[in-house]
């Protein structure tokens, strides 16, 4: 194997080809110093529309435009090498025809450099996920909890919790994996319907509040760093406390700049060491 095929992207076929594998790793990234720190170590890197929420402080993912998710898409391929990046179509932008999801994904595609689209939503949006992958967009689908219908569900609680609900959900996904998708991510769903999808389906399945059953797992970066504090679901692991360390971090600059112990000589031009 040459160099550059050990640095060369996950493929999408690649990953396709993860089903009931090796679990594949996801976060998201919105920005490139982020991404760069997560590339060494993720399969997929998920420009995720909830940065709305986590980045531009909005209530909802549904002010998220397709020009927002571009720039931040640009932004994690630059920085990235190894990960398959995927990027998410915003409210609006793909619902009303297949030409517009077209349309919408084609600008993704081009203007990013993604390998990969998502939507939210199922056996609606089956034709759809048909259409863009014939036309050479690879499609990952999001079917259970989805954020964009915030409105239709009530809130952000978990979906699939009667047999009816439930049955709903299975559907949706046979839809997306038969319509083409090569991956579904399965969001705030009872553990036993994202496990009974993940063997009804033929495409890697990846959870977030679904299962450890689940052939992947996604989250939210800033949840799992402990940077985002608005609210933190039940499905989120904290691995690390940087909102802690970044408040502590500047309090401390905060002190000094008052006390004028920052800047030192060191931290200035032109100015000689008390030793030379
Ligand atoms: O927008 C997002 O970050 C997502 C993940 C939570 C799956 O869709």
């Amino acid at each position: 194997m040459s160099a550059s095929n050990l640095t060369a992207r996950q493929s999408v076929p690649a990953l396709r080809a993860r089903k009931g594998g090796e679990p594949i790793v996801c976060l998201t990234a919105y920005t490139a110093p982020v991404a760069r720190l997560l590339d060494p170590h993720v399969d997929l890197l998920l420009v995720g529309d909830s940065l709305g929420m986590v980045v531009y402080g909005l209530d909802s993912t549904l002010p998220v435009t397709l020009d927002m998710m571009i720039a931040h898409g640009a932004a994690v391929v630059r920085a990235s090498e190894r990960a398959c990046v995927v990027v998410d179509l915003p409210f609006g932008s793909y619902q009303e025809s297949k030409e517009a999801a077209f349309r919408a994904s084609a600008r993704v595609m081009a203007e990013t450099g993604a390998q990969a689209v998502k939507l939210e939503g199922g056996l609606e949006m089956a034709e759809t996920v048909a259409f863009l992958t014939a036309r050479g967009i690879p499609v990952m689908g999001h079917v259970g909890l989805t954020p964009q219908s915030v409105n239709t569900l009530g809130g952000y609680k978990a979906v699939g919790r009667d047999a009816e609900a439930a049955e709903r959900i299975a559907v949706d996904a046979r839809a997306i994996a038969e319509a083409g998708a090569f991956t579904l991510v399965i969001e705030g769903t009872m553990e036993p319907l994202a496990r009974r999808i993940t063997e009804e389906v033929a495409i890697p399945t990846i959870g977030i509040g679904g299962s450890p059953a689940c052939d992947g797992q996604v989250l939210v970066t800033d949840d799992m760093l402990g940077l985002f504090g608005a609210f933190r679901p039940k499905f989120v692991k904290r691995y690390a406390n940087l909102g802690e360390t970044v408040g502590e971090a500047a309090a401390a600059y905060a002190a000094e700049v008052r006390s004028r112990a920052f800047p030192g000589p060191e931290h200035c031009f032109g100015v000689k060491k008390a030793l030379d």
